[in-house]
């Protein structure tokens, strides 16, 4: 192939390339479209690739297929072995190499071309740098706190605030004076020092229900760090790619903020100064009233409505297909049942929607947090599946609760409420469900699969009532 014609290919499947992203996140919001998204993408970083392969500019294969080896034997056990409730901190991995990548390739950029940069292509290095840095040890820190290696509550001291800001202050600085004075090597190395730093620090202060959010953030700033990227390698389709990995990571973070009624502010910055009182791990000696898989298929049974809330614990237990199980032979004898769906049920947005899918549960029998809470009152049955955090009403008047004002699931207000859990420990928050020991509460322990499972073998045997 000549010279030209590469140079053709490499730009149509840029360009292909670009629309095919652009398409993927269009049909990814869709529960419908979103098989096709997923596809959509996939091919569109395979044509990136290989225009990007073509490049005139490699000098040699040879590192590139060692790269290729190194990443394939890290990325495909990673895809396969970790468990789909593991899936945040395995974006927060993707996310801290990703970032990771763009800061290296910006330090060799400048290795490379300094003191010849100009101003445009230092500004974008810059930022580059800073946000792939920080990025970079803020997803390493927010994977430790998901995988719980590190503490999952907010760590605090004080005076972190004025901390931070000084450290991030005197980042900027530098930076500005490398645009300047590209020639500086010494500093360059402080700058990237400091951005490592403050990745740290950032994330120290952010724990509990306030970790997803701040995933979405960090993936927002892996894909500005590689937009940036693609100005200082002038690169179209990094810019692109990377401007919209940043703006829909964006979005989903102000998304994620709206549904649990914080500002970025708060999430950021809320827990400074600030001494957590919610106690990890206390259970209190008040007693509950239990019942039997029997019991609960004779309640279950005998109601006109019925609305599960589905949790972290269904995911864990992989009860989706006993729950359709469920649905099913309740409605055969007429009872409605809905399924309701909190924005930040399990460890990832859309994590309910998805097993529910799976499971090939009608999308129309799942609703929205907002669509479905005025209907809890007229609700015989609120059936809570391995949910906590998000039913807690706590969130709704206790100030002192580090999930005060997020928006839950009013199941509180149905008519009776069960609860599946295999225990009284708390959930993803770590705090006690005032739920749990109200007069209309039934606790309902044991494996979320293996209950429903035998409820469903109660309601075919007519062994109960
Ligand atoms: P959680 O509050 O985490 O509660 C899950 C409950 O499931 C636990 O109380 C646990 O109780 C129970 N459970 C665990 N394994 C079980 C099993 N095999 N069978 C039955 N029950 C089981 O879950 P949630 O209500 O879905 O709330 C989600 C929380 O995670 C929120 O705080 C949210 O902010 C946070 N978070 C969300 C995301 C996203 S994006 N969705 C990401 C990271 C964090 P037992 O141990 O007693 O069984």
């Amino acid at each position: 192939m000549s010279e030209q014609l590469i140079e053709h290919f490499i730009q149509f499947s840029y360009i292909a390339a670009a629309v095919l992203f652009v398409l993927s996140l269009k049909w990814l919001s869709a529960p419908t479209t979103a098989r096709r998204g997923v596809r959509a993408g996939e091919i569109g970083m395979l044509l990136a690739i290989i225009g990007a392969l073509l490049h005139h500019g490699i000098v040699s294969y040879q590192w590139i297929l060692v790269a290729f080896v190194v990443g394939s034997l890290i990325g495909v056990p990673m895809a396969v072995l970790m468990p789909m409730t593991a899936v945040p901190q395995r974006t927060a991995l993707s996310h801290a190499f990703g970032a990771l990548a763009a800061a290296l390739v910006g330090t060799a950029e400048y290795y490379l071309k300094t003191p010849n940069l100009d101003s445009f292509i230092m500004i974008a290095l810059v930022l580059e740098m800073l946000l792939g840095f920080l990025t970079f040890t803020g997803s390493l820190m927010a994977f430790g706190k998901l995988q719980e290696v590190l503490p999952t509550r907010p760590v605090t001291y004080r005076g972190q605030n004025f901390v931070n800001l000084a450290l991030l202050g005197i980042a900027v600085l530098i930076g500005a004076y490398l645009v300047v004075n590209p020639g500086a090597t010494g500093l360059f190395l402080v700058f990237a020092g400091l951005c490592l730093l403050f990745g740290v620090l950032l994330i120290l202060p952010i724990g509990g229900a306030d970790m997803p959010t701040v995933i979405a953030l960090l993936n927002s700033y892996a894909g500005l760090a590689s937009s940036a990227m693609g100005f200082v390698l002038d690169n179209k389709l990094l810019i692109i790619a990377g401007a919209l990995d940043g703006t829909s990571g964006f979005i989903l973070s102000v998304i994620m903020c709206k549904a649990m009624n914080r500002s970025f502010t708060n999430v950021l910055f809320g827990a400074f100064g600030q001494v957590q009182v919610a106690a990890a791990g206390k259970v209190e000696e008040r007693p509950v009233r239990s019942a039997t898989p029997s019991e609960a298929a004779s309640i279950l049974e005998t109601a006109s409505s019925v609305i599960i809330v589905p949790g972290y614990g269904m995911a864990v237990a992989q009860a989706q297909h006993k729950v359709r199980e469920l649905y099913e032979s309740l409605s055969k004898r007429g009872v409605e049942v809905r399924f309701a769906i909190h924005p930040v049920a399990g460890r990832m947005p859309g994590h309910m929607n998805v097993l529910l899918a799976e499971a090939e549960i009608p999308y129309d029998k799942l609703s929205e947090m907002e669509e479905i809470n005025g209907d809890f009152p007229y609700a015989d049955v609120a059936l809570v599946i391995g949910a906590n955090d998000v039913t807690n009403p706590a969130a709704r008047h206790d100030q002192a609760s580090p999930i005060y004002g997020m928006p839950i699931l009013d199941v509180d207000k149905a008519k009776t409420v069960m609860v599946i859990k295999r225990s009284m420990n708390p959930g993803f928050a770590g705090i006690e469900n005032e739920l749990y020991y109200m007069d209309r509460t039934l606790m309902l322990f044991g494996d979320a699969k293996g209950f429903v499972g035998e409820i469903v073998k109660s309601l075919s045997d007519g062994a109960h009532g």
